[in-house]
């Protein structure tokens, strides 16, 4: 092929986006989402393999080309190989989506160091390294960096308090790679409100929460999806933005 003939191949090819943990619940809804809006799309996953088969078949059912990686993103060695791992099967990569979290109770007198560690590694060092790397994939082209936040960074919950401290790190990561990586790449970020609860959360603490709320429910997958689509296709000369995506509970 000609140096043109390839230009015109890359400028025709699919965009490539890679989510992280994206096999199940908020992940898989936003990885359905890129399908539709004509990605092509990664699914990375740590544990939840047979649930990410059953994501990328539904991606294939979409008409997009879909590979399944796994990776711990914690570890910045898997973050690399697994950026270098969707670049090499599906050809390029222009979006990243950090959503894989870490969540559960901690009361302030039982959080212990392991717990913090964790909270930390997953959720900012691994959002960190995974767009350290991407970035580096992305080269001169550009793309879009998308981190999943949450209200809790910006509202204290007394019993959540080094999730919601590792929630904060992701806003401030956030701001720093918008800055440090305009104008070739955009960096946003989705905060969810209560969408998905883990199952054990108690019903009446449930209740209470969505009283709080002032569209009156908690969020559907399909809310943050939408945001995150937002992000993906919206104009370059929004960056650095954090959306939240919470039926009002941070406006009161
Ligand atoms: N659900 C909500 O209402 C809500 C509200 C606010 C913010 N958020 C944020 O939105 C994102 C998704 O929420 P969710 O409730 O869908 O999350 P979730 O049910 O807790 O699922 C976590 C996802 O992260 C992945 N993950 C965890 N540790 C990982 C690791 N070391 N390496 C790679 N993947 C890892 C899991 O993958 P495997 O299952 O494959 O191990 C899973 O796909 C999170 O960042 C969360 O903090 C959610």
């Amino acid at each position: 092929m000609t140096p043109q003939e390839i230009k015109q191949v890359n400028k025709t090819a699919r965009k490539v986006a890679l989510v992280t943990g994206g096999a199940i619940r908020l992940g898989r809804a936003i990885a359905l989402e890129l399908a539709r809006t004509g990605f092509d799309v990664a699914v990375n996953y740590h544990r939840s393999a047979a649930f990410a088969y059953a994501t990328a078949a539904a991606i294939t059912a979409l008409g997009a080309r879909v590979v399944t990686i796994r990776a711990d993103v914690a570890k910045p060695a898997e973050a690399r190989r697994l950026v270098a791992e969707t670049v090499r099967r599906l050809g390029r990569l222009d979006l990243l989506v950090n959503n894989a979290g870490v969540f559960w109770r901690t009361p302030w007198d039982t959080v212990t160091p392991a717990d913090f560690d964790r909270f930390i590694a997953v959720n900012v060092k691994g959002a960190f390294f995974c767009s350290q790397a991407a970035a580096r994939a992305m080269g001169r082209r550009g793309g879009r960096i998308i981190n999943l936040a949450d209200v809790g960074a910006e509202r204290p919950w007394p019993g959540y308090i080094p999730y919601a401290i590792s929630k904060a790190g992701v806003v401030m990561l956030t701001r720093g790679l918008a800055a440090a990586l305009a104008p070739r790449i955009q960096v946003n970020a989705v905060g969810p409100g209560a969408v998905l609860l883990p199952e054990d959360f108690p019903h009446e603490s449930k209740r209470r929460l969505r009283a709080k709320i002032p569209m009156g429910r908690l969020g559907h997958p399909d809310d943050v999806a939408a945001a995150v689509r937002f992000f993906a296709t919206c104009p370059d000369y929004i960056t650095g933005q954090i959306l939240y995506v919470d039926g009002g509970a941070t406006a009161v």
